[in-house]
């Protein structure tokens, strides 16, 4: 059995992000029903419901924890139910909250030898000690124990596999539109428990007929659940709405909605749980009133909330 539960479903930046004055930051901040606020995009996973392991370390994972009773320590006076923490990509939004996670408790991270050098490259990391925090790097769609911090199994397997991506953001060459690549710089990664498979791809830039035929669950490897990139609606949606100069192209994402879109190229792949996190605070399936919210749910989708879960 697996549970996953989503610690936060907006994109970098969160829901309101912090400098945006646009109609959804704002009703989010007035707090409006129909516009939830949303931390930035990470999923905790477990077999036993006691050890989790946490899909990517936000600048929120501090708030994160403490609105997730199960994560907050139940042993001795320091101790915590967070066994690991898998990275998918170098972004700010997928590493920064690492550094939450300082004072020397036990855990393993697991990434790509690729992201595990940008944490190697940026000494702040150092502050988790590497004698108490132990990085494993993870050889592509190489499955491979996912263990408790006493070196017990944990009941999950990660495979970790390229999805069409980028360098992050702060690693892009001035003036230079960086290519999209498949590589160890962008990574869905996929938990099993032995019997079902999770897949979480919070950063794609497209869907590929490879990638497809990985995820059909009407195959014995295929997708129980998938956790997608939801950032843009549109491809074009920040420059319409006058907020950023970039499509969603540009920034290594597809988008949700349009014929070359996420909804459209999953529409003969039906995943029994498909759930869109990683969603931009400029797109409106994250307003329940939107025509785009109903798209979403029409097409067999759900968007992804703060604290939804689901058992698998
Ligand atoms: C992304 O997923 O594209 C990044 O999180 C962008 C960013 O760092 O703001
Ligand atoms: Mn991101």
């Amino acid at each position: 059995m697996m549970r996953a539960v989503i610690l936060g479903a907006a994109a970098g930046g969160g829901f309101p992000q912090w400098n945006s004055n646009a109609e959804g930051c704002r009703r989010a901040r007035a707090g409006d029903p129909a516009a939830k606020p949303r931390h930035q995009a990470s999923l905790a996973v477990s077999a036993d419901g006691d050890h989790w392991f946490i899909l990517n370390a936000t600048p929120d994972l501090r708030a994160q924890i403490e609105r997730a009773p199960f994560l907050h320590p139940r042993h001795g006076l320091r101790s915590t139910p967070i066994a690991g923490v898998v990275l998918t990509d170098g972004n700010v939004d997928a590493i920064a909250g690492l550094l939450n996670l300082r004072e020397r408790e036990a855990f393993t991270i697991y990434a790509t030898g690729s992201v595990l050098g940008v944490l190697d490259e940026n000494p702040i990391f150092e502050v988790l000690a590497r004698d108490v925090v132990a990085r494993e790097a993870v050889t592509l769609d190489v499955a491979r124990p996912l263990r408790l911090a006493d070196g017990r199994p944990s009941g999950l397997t990660l495979t970790l596999f390229a999805v069409p991506g980028k360098v992050p953001l702060y690693l892009e060459r001035p003036g230079e539109a960086p290519a999209i690549i498949e590589g160890e710089e962008t990574v869905g990664a996929m938990i099993s428990d032995g019997a079902k498979r999770l897949f979480f791809i919070p950063g794609c830039a497209r869907v590929t007929p490879p990638l497809l035929a990985r995820l059909d669950p009407s195959t014995p490897g295929g997708a129980d659940a998938l956790f997608f990139d939801g950032t843009l609606w549109r491809d074009d949606e920040m420059i319409r709405a006058g907020i950023g100069s970039k499509t969603g192209r540009r920034m290594g994402h597809i988008s949700v909605g349009g014929e070359d879109g996420t909804l459209a190229a999953f529409r003969d792949c039906p995943i029994p749980h498909r759930i869109l996190v990683h969603i931009n605070n400029s797109n409106p399936i994250l307003l329940a009133d939107s025509p785009e919210h109903a798209a979403v749910l029409a097409a067999g989708w759900r968007v992804g909330e703060d604290g939804m879960e689901i058992t698998l």
